[in-house]
């Protein structure tokens, strides 16, 4: 190591992005620590966010087959179902405790120090951490991303009544009704659990549909399902108000575009409008570090700053807040700063909507890519004429296949499917190798399986599938 610092690589925050390059840079020899101030590594991901969401959509999945009758439906009876909450709770606990002490295990056997508390720059090459000065050659930021708040409205996560994500994680009790502001990822995930659960959930969308981002064809049929399991939708219309008296919630609603108002009565809200990056207080000034207009911190394709020391990756940088997006940005700027090529392709990154059935997709919208230019050719096939669906009694949502008319190249691949997370991988391989949809066509796919419906999709673009 150099012996002009202490360290060859600081990290800040140990979530996603920070751990994985710790352990990359540890990998690749350099000498490395890793500032993180939450009691346990792993970040939101981990701690309020990936983990113990997807251990709650798990366990409130099983018990809507349990109670709406699908194990009924498949032979095995059981008597009447009941739910204990804090047995699901403690399974979740215990999920997040074996995964964040996962990362502890992995810190000692890379030999990265854990520097526990707060990070603040004071120069280029200086991080004062829980009131120590320490040095190293580079140093990465990975500080994340917290809640957005909405004007006016105080969120208590111990009160329970106006909670964000990480309050609705952890309830005590179901709510009767629950109102869930803002219909995107954290919404739906977190509104479904709580509706398997026994909660009335109302979403109230300031866009005119669910899940800005996605194919519009997907944010259509994502919003009829949700309808169709119970949830209240309300789009186009916007929170003007939220206020509380005792363990109730009032919250004044009106359309997006202006009108006549309605007050929704409940006993649990949700905050759900996005995520900010995470900067204050890290003493970004000192290294001469601005953040764009909306709070992040720019850097250039291989995750370097405007000061040559210092990178960034993950939630705190431009791109999607995701989890695997972060992880592969760690990767690359362990292995930029070992003097390697480490790249990112951000034009290829899924993303997937944990709930029943999952929404996936890669690449570009239909919208987007004739935005972009492209003259695209489509092919769709529904879940209902896939036979594995059928047999499973899984059978809503489609695949959409969108390609390059001139070229066939696969430009975007859209889903939902009862396991289209698990699917959409393939759709991700494919346009990494830079398939056209001729390729996924002609690709065996094992039968019987829900994948099945991604190469009848791309069947679909040329025109000929079997089965529809
Ligand atoms: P973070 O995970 O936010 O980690 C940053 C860490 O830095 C934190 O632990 C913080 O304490 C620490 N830190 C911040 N400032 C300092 C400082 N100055 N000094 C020391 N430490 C500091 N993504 C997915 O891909 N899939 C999912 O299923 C998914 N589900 C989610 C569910 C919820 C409810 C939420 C909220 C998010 C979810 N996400 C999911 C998003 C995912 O959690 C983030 O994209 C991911 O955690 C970002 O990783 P990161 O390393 O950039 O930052
Ligand atoms: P989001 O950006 O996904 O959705 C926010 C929604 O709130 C949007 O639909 C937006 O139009 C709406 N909105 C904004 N202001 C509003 C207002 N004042 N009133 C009503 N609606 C309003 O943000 P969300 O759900 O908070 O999640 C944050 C991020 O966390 C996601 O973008 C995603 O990156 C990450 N995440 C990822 C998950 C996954 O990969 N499965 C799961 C959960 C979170």
């Amino acid at each position: 190591a150099d012996q002009t610092f202490d360290y060859d690589v600081l990290v800040i925050g140990a979530g996603p992005g920070g751990y994985v390059a710790a352990i990359r840079a540890a990998q690749l020899g350099l000498k490395t620590a890793c500032a993180e101030s939450r009691e346990t590594l792993g970040g939101t991901c981990l701690n309020v966010g990936c983990i113990p969401s997807k251990a709650l959509l798990h366990g409130s999945e099983l018990f809507e087959e349990a109670n709406e009758g699908v194990l009924a439906k498949f032979g095995v009876k059981t008597d009447a179902v009941s739910l204990d909450l804090d047995t699901l709770q403690g399974e979740k606990a215990t999920a997040v405790k074996e995964l964040t002490g996962g990362i502890e295990y992995l810190f000692k056997k890379n030999k990265v120090e854990w520097l526990k508390g707060r990070a603040g720059f004071k120069d280029a090459h200086s991080v004062e951490v829980d009131g120590k000065t320490v040095t190293a050659r580079d140093i990465v930021i990975a500080t994340g991303s917290s809640v957005t708040p909405l004007p006016g409205v105080e969120i208590d996560n111990d009160k329970g009544v106006v909670v964000d994500s990480t309050g609705a994680l952890a309830l005590s009790k179901v709510p009767e009704k629950m109102v869930v502001i803002g219909g995107g990822v954290i919404g739906l995930e977190l509104g479904s659990v709580w509706r398997r659960l026994g909660a009335d959930v109302t979403v109230v969308e300031y866009l005119d549909q669910l899940l800005p981002g996605m194919d519009s064809e997907v944010r259509k049929e994502a919003g009829k399902l949700f309808k169709k399991q119970g949830m209240e939708l309300k789009l186009s219309t916007k929170v003007t108000g939220v206020e509380v008296d005792g363990g109730k919630a009032r919250v004044s609603i009106e359309p997006a575009s202006g009108g006549d108002g309605e007050v929704l009565e409940a006993d649990c809200v949700l905050v759900s409008i996005g995520r900010k990056p995470n900067t204050d207080g890290l003493g970004l000034d000192a290294v001469g570090i601005e953040t764009n207009e909306r709070g992040q911190i720019e850097t250039d394709s291989i995750f370097n700053t405007k000061v040559e020391s210092i990178w960034a990756i993950g939630d705190v940088i431009p791109g999607p807040m995701l989890a695997h997006k972060a992880e592969d940005e760690g990767i690359a700027v362990a292995e930029n700063i070992a003097g390697q090529t480490g790249i990112v392709n951000h034009a290829v990154i899924p993303s997937v909507v944990y709930t029943m059935p999952e929404i996936a997709g890669v690449g570009l919208t239909e919208e987007a890519a004739k935005e972009a230019g492209h003259t695209v050719k489509t092919g769709k096939f529904p879940m209902m004429a896939n036979s594995r669906a059928k047999t499973n009694r899984d059978t809503d949502g489609f695949v959409k296949v969108i390609a390059d008319a001139e070229t066939d190249r696969v430009l975007g691949v859209w889903m939902i499917a009862s396991v289209a997370g698990t699917m959409i991988a393939q759709a991700v391989q494919a346009m990494e190798f830079g398939a056209s949809s001729e390729d996924i066509a002609y690709t065996c796919h094992a039968h019987p399986t829900h994948s099945e419906a991604v190469k009848e999709a791309a069947m679909a673009v040329q025109g000929k599938p079997i089965h529809i």
